[in-house]
């Protein structure tokens, strides 16, 4: 019956005009799969649903029919694989993929296991046993036929350490040995690779997508599992996105796995809109299925395939009880109509490629999971391939932000070096990075490129004229520089651009985003190449300059990068969260905010991770969901912590007052049981506070129900505090210190309480003063 079903659904009309290529043929000829998770039950109920899966999908994941609780449902009757069997036939009709999901999950396990568990009466070997059995049975099966498998689903804890807990933990609980509780993981592995040799053997994840405490967790598990000798082939990142979403991080934390050598795959994608859906949101939600789809493209053949969880509205797993008010979150509304996402993700497969305006070579050198090994590799962030490797322990030094890292020049050895040139110097070209100095007295390379004795590229610092310096050669091989127009201020954080326009033949150096000196004597033309062609080198040149201090972010260009994008790369912002739908972090650090609801969470503390307590209002323009509203019930946690409090800094944000009943903190970082650092509205004076770790100040009063600029500056250099508002300076402290935060960072509340009521936006973090000016415009209403 299964079969005749098939074969009629071959000749029968897909629901996209007959000569529209279907998303299964365009993510083909782009060298990934399309797929999604898929039910036999609607398999078998629904024609539409039918033709449309078989049409549309090069791979098929069954939604819960390779679940435990579902195969075998009574201990005493053995597995039933009907549903399995009809599901594996249509795909093979159908010539299409299966993944298998999933062997090895906490979630829907047969009632009689866990419970013959809890009772002692299954005990920590007949469990492996038992798993083995399983995995054997299921894989053995379908061997040759389901080509991947979801080998363990979920193993981590939201903190990145694997499940222990009584509720979730049943696997490392039960099936690992005391202190390994990593074996069941491993032996999974081991067992499917025994059952399907040729199987890819997948551990999937969620919350993992981007630099997360579950990112950093789930990469070192994999490392772990890859020294251990286990087969494991690929990741897969579910990305179930709140509409509010941008993937911001998703490639940069997937190309991180496949650097690894392992296959990665955007696993159960689904983009969830608070119900109900207006057209706006169906918008955003196309261009969240859009980015999914440019990144994955972006990494393949790494990245094997785009699957999304379940492809109608109208059979979708939302709303859930995680998110009870969710839902609109696939590609077909719940007739089956295409929605903007549908015709958004088909346009990126079918046309998107890489923009040309991207840098060629982009080293972030912020590779914290790296920290302190020596060696290793800086993964080149461009897609192009040219990773770097890391000399001596280079990687892993203090960054920008107490969160981030940096790569480490040690005045000798330690280098990134390419395999190849990067730059071409006989077109135009620009090379750029975030340094910080830590000595002078020798000449010191940023970025270098050619050249046994002479590089043809060098951008870095000149002893003799305690300048910052960028230097090429013309056709005759001579040197040419221009230099910065001031010394640069060691431990600091200065940004450097050096360009070569060639069509203007001219050579430019910019710091901190600041045209400096225009080279006086036009050149022609570059050396085409070195006398050496060589690798481009991070922290040295070949000749033995090194860098002392800092370097993160170095980025190459095959173009002239114009004044105002040079000015974008030097932005100083160090976290900014607009809340235009989100509580991302735009900035290039991820810190995005965790809503937590403080009252839900001593009931529920699933609720404290869940997006759907974050609550968003009008911002003071009056769009949409585009300002974070505080009702007093909930706040947020930046995760890792924001800024060095002892270092200068500037916060800047926009607060509109709800209630005067009590203190509202619009955002903090703690000092113990105390605040490094706030923000907030004080009821004993009515004021807007800044609040040190020593020293408090306080202008003259808040007003209620109107949206306030606030900024407050810390000038560690000159010990001043300094708060604005509305763009004016209304109060200063007088000579005082700050000092270093403990770990955490909050939105709405502080570590001596205070929750705000009211509305926040563009929030963002400086780490360095921002000048009158700066505030000014920052304060435009
Ligand atoms: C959901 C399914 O859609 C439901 O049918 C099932 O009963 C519960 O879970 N991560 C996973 C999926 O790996 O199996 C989940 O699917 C969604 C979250």
């Amino acid at each position: 019956m299964t079969l005749l079903q098939a074969s009629t659904l071959v000749v029968g009309s897909p629901p996209a005009a007959a000569d529209q290529p279907t998303l299964r043929q365009l993510a083909q000829a782009r060298g990934i799969a399309f797929g999604s998770a898929v039910s036999q039950q609607q398999l078998a109920a629904d024609t539409g649903y039918r033709d449309w899966a078989g049409a549309q999908l090069g791979l098929l994941v069954p939604e819960t029919e390779f679940i435990w609780g579902h195969l075998q449902p009574s201990q005493l009757q053995g597995p039933n694989f009907d549903d399995t069997d009809q599901l594996v036939a249509f795909a093979e009709s159908h010539g299409q993929q299966v993944r298998g999901h999933t062997l090895t999950w906490h979630t829907d396990l047969p009632s009689w296991l866990t419970r013959d568990v809890a009772a002692g009466v299954i005990g920590p070997e007949a469990l492996k046993d038992l798993h083995r059995r399983h995995i054997e049975s299921v894989v053995g099966r379908y061997r040759n036929r389901v080509s991947m498998w979801n080998v363990v689903n979920e193993p981590l804890a939201e903190n990145g350490s694997l499940r222990t807990d009584a509720k979730t933990g049943f696997w490392a609980l039960n099936a690992s040995a005391p202190g390994d509780p990593q074996e069941y993981i491993r032996n999974a592995f081991h067992w499917a690779r025994e059952a399907d040799p040729d199987a890819k053997l997948y551990l999937n994840e969620y919350g993992a997508e981007w630099g997360s405490a579950k990112a950093r967790g789930l990469y070192n598990l994999v490392k772990d599992l890859i020294a251990a000798g286990v087969p494991i082939d690929g990741i897969g990142f579910q990305t179930h996105a709140p509409v509010s979403s941008r993937l911001s991080g998703l490639e940069d934390t997937m190309r991180r796995f496949a650097a690894l050598g392992l296959e990665v795959a955007i696993t159960e994608l689904d983009v969830r809109v608070p119900m109900l859906a207006d057209s706006d949101e169906l918008a955003q939600q196309a261009e969240v299925y859009g980015q999914a789809a440019k990144t994955c493209l972006s990494l393949a053949p790494a990245c094997t395939s785009v699957t999304t969880w379940g492809f109608t509205d109208a059979h979708s797993w939302y709303p859930s009880s995680e998110f009870p008010s969710w839902g609109a979150a696939t590609l077909l509304d719940a007739s089956m109509n295409p929605k903007p996402a549908y015709h958004a993700l088909s346009a990126v497969l079918s046309s998107w490629s890489r923009p040309t305006t991207s840098p060629v070579g982009w080293w972030r050198l912020d590779d914290w999971w790296n920290a302190g090994t020596a060696g290793g590799v800086a993964t080149d962030a461009s897609g192009r391939g040219q990773h770097a490797t890391v000399t001596g322990p280079a990687l892993g030094a203090p960054g920008r932000t107490p969160a981030a890292s940096a790569f480490l020049g040690d005045g000798g050895s330690t280098q990134a070096k390419t395999t190849a040139a990067v730059l071409n110097t006989a077109n135009s070209f620009t090379v750029s990075a975030w340094v910080s100095m830590s000595t002078r007295g020798q000449d010191k390379v940023v970025v270098s490129q050619d050249g046994a004795t002479l590089s043809t590229v060098r951008l870095g610092y000149d002893a003799a004229t305690d300048r910052w310096i960028f230097t090429v050669r013309d056709t005759n091989g001579t040197p040419v520089s221009v230099v910065s127009s001031a010394a640069p201020t060691l431990g600091t954080w200065t940004h450097l651009t050096g360009v070569w326009n060639k069509g203007w033949g001219r050579l430019l150096l910019y710091v901190d985003g600041k045209w400096q000196l225009q080279q006086a004597t036009e050149i022609g033309a570059l050396a085409a190449a070195g006398p050496a062609p060589d690798a481009l080198r991070i922290g040295r040149s070949q000749t033995g300059d090194a860098w002392s201090g800092a370097i993160t972010d170095v980025r190459a260009y095959d173009r002239a990068v114009p004044d105002a994008e040079v000015a974008q790369l030097a932005d100083p912002v160090v976290g900014r969260w607009t809340f235009s739908g989100d509580p991302g972090d735009e900035s290039w650090f991820m810190r995005d905010a965790w809503p937590r609801e403080i009252d839900g969470c001593k009931q529920d503390p699933k609720v404290c991770n869940d997006n759907s307590v974050l609550h968003l209002t009008a911002d003071r323009h009056g769009a949409g969901y585009s300002a974070l509203a505080l009702t007093g019930n909930h706040i947020l946690d930046v995760r890792p912590t924001g800024l060095f409090a002892d270092r200068s800094y500037t916060v800047s944000a926009w607060v509109k007052l709800g209630s005067k009943a009590a203190d509202g903190v619009l955002m903090s970082q703690p000092l113990g049981d105390f605040n490094a650092f706030a923000l907030k509205y004080q009821k004993s004076n009515d004021s807007w506070v800044f609040k040190g770790s020593s020293t408090s100040i306080g202008s003259p009063s808040a007003p209620i129900g109107q949206w306030t600029h606030l900024a407050a500056v810390w000038n560690a250099g000159w010990g001043r505090m300094q708060l604005y508002v509305n763009g004016v300076l209304t109060a200063q402290s007088g000579a005082t210190t700050n000092v270093a935060s403990t770990p955490g960072m909050t939105i709405g509340v502080s570590a001596e309480g205070g929750r705000l009521v009211g509305a926040l936006d563009d929030l963002a973090l400086y780490q360095r003063v921002l000048t009158p000016a700066e505030i000014t415009a920052l304060a435009q209403p």
